[in-house]
């Protein structure tokens, strides 16, 4: 083996054996103090995101935001930094103990229905959500749902995580950017 090779296997070794990955399909409860952007005090993500694992923490990469201006709508937010990509669904008030991840993509399982993804979704009490995530370093579906909401307040939600991946790019094309035209 060369170096490199030595140094990334430590370092993936090193990274994916100190992580305590969520158990999946299992519901779990979170509440929220707060929207982040309707926060005492300087912005945080304490009392107003998700950390499914305690590697997000450990980056302060949040997997969910529950966000909003104070007086105005909350929204959920998974795009949170740099090339993170990630899409959220409004399933409607349906059952988070029926959301498989299949479900999570075309709640009816039928051709032409398939659920609509938007980069950030409103909050609304007793819906239930999918989020994917496309992060550089998380690869994550889950569901949750909305169980109390108190417009720019409190909130509480229901999850479930149905896929979860600490996970390592191999290589990346360079020259990322958010506004690059082409040619
Ligand atoms: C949820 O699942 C149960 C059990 O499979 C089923 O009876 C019920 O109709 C489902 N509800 C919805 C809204 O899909």
């Amino acid at each position: 083996m060369n170096p490199i090779t030595i140094v990334s296997l430590f370092v993936y070794v090193a990274v994916t054996t100190s992580v305590i990955l969520p158990e999946l399909h299992v519901i779990k409860r979170i509440s929220f103090k707060y929207p982040y952007s309707c926060q005492p005090g300087p912005l945080s993500y304490e009392g107003c995101a998700l950390f499914i694992t305690d590697y997000g923490v450990s980056r302060n990469m949040p997997d969910l935001l529950y966000n909003g201006a104070c007086g105005s709508d909350n929204f959920f937010e998974v795009m949170l930094a740099g090339d993170d990509f990630g899409m959220l669904s409004d399933l409607g008030d349906v059952p988070l103990e029926n959301v498989t991840a299949s479900k999570a993509f075309n709640y009816e399982n039928m051709a032409g229905q398939d659920n609509r993804f938007f980069n950030t979704i409103n909050v609304v009490k007793g819906h239930t959500y999918a989020a994917l995530l496309a992060k550089e370093e998380i690869r994550a579906l889950f569901v949750f749902r909305v169980e109390s909401y108190e417009k720019s307040g409190a909130a509480t939600i229901a999850y479930a995580v149905k896929q979860y991946g600490v996970i390592q790019s191999v290589q990346e094309a360079p020259g990322f950017s958010w506004v690059e035209p082409n040619h």
